[in-house]
């Protein structure tokens, strides 16, 4: 349906969100972001999803942007709050208590990317292209992008993409750490749903600790993130998840765990 921004999809455990602009190579628009944000905490709060794995309509586009057209005339006010209003939408996936990941089936530049990045695993077509092309707009990233691409990928890959605006290959996107796996475009559903299950057969509240654990120590001193590590850890021995890994090692079985 074109008048339906995203689409929702459940495949046992894994979530499925898709932008669904494809004849707009799935820009991101308010109405698009705002979708998102909803659709995410859904999937947050909801136990039977284990995993989320977030992509775009059509054969051509992860997403191609901030809607362009949408910008075009915003005051200086409009532009920050749109700014904000995507960077929102970053945040809420990137703290998800459960891993996101990013299947890039072709464009992600400008907005497309900054949200590929705010995803915890990103596994890219071997025909994607991603970028930070605003500046061939006269503007900057405005959805995180500047901050996490610096974070993912340092200091000089994030100027190259950002200064000079140019689109990179996924192959080169993987050499700069921007994406952890590329596979041919006739297999990147089939390599994603690999990924996908087995991080729905994974310890969900060890993959939550864990997914927390890196993003609090991303953002301070190495003593703080060492404790909050050890707190974390601490804590995994309080769950029958944690028993039943344990267990199913020392009896060499598989584990089945719950999250609880
Ligand atoms: N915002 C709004 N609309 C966009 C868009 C964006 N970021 N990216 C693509 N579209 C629209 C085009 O305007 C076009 O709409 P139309 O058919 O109504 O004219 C449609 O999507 C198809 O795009 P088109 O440019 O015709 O496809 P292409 O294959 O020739 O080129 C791209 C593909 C990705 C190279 C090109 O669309 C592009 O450069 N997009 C903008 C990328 C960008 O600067 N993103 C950062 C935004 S801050």
């Amino acid at each position: 349906m074109t008048d339906t921004p995203i689409t929702v999809a459940d495949h046992g455990p894994i979530r499925h969100v898709t932008v669904n602009r494809p004849d707009k190579l799935n820009a991101l628009n308010a109405a698009t972001l705002d979708a998102l944000h909803d659709a995410f905490g859904q999937a947050a709060g909801d136990e039977g999803v284990r995993v989320v794995v977030l992509t775009g309509a059509g054969p051509k586009a992860f997403v191609a942007g901030a809607d362009i057209a949408e910008m075009a005339d915003l005051s200086a006010t409009r532009g920050r709050d749109f700014s904000l209003r995507g960077q929102r939408l970053m945040r809420r996936i990137e703290t998800m208590p459960k891993p996101v990941i990013a299947m890039i089936n072709g464009f992600a530049l400008g907005g497309g990317l900054e949200l590929a990045m705010a995803c915890h695993l990103r596994i890219a077509a071997d025909t994607a292209k991603v970028g930070q092309p605003e500046i061939n707009l006269g503007l900057i990233p405005g959805f995180g992008g500047s901050q996490r691409l610096l974070r993912l990928a340092g200091r000089a890959a994030t100027l190259e993409l950002c200064l000079l605006g140019a689109p990179i290959t996924a192959e080169r996107a993987l050499q700069l750490g921007i994406v952890n796996r590329v596979a041919p475009a006739a297999e990147l559903e089939a390599e994603t749903r690999k990924l996908a299950e087995q991080l729905a057969a994974s310890a969900p509240l060890a993959l939550r600790a864990t997914l927390d654990i890196v993003n609090v120590g991303g953002e301070c001193a190495i003593e703080e993130g060492l404790q909050y590590e050890s707190a974390q850890f601490g804590l995994m021995f309080a769950t029958e998840d944690m028993r039943e890994g344990t267990r199913a090692f020392l009896e060499r079985r598989k584990p089945a765990f719950e999250g609880r």
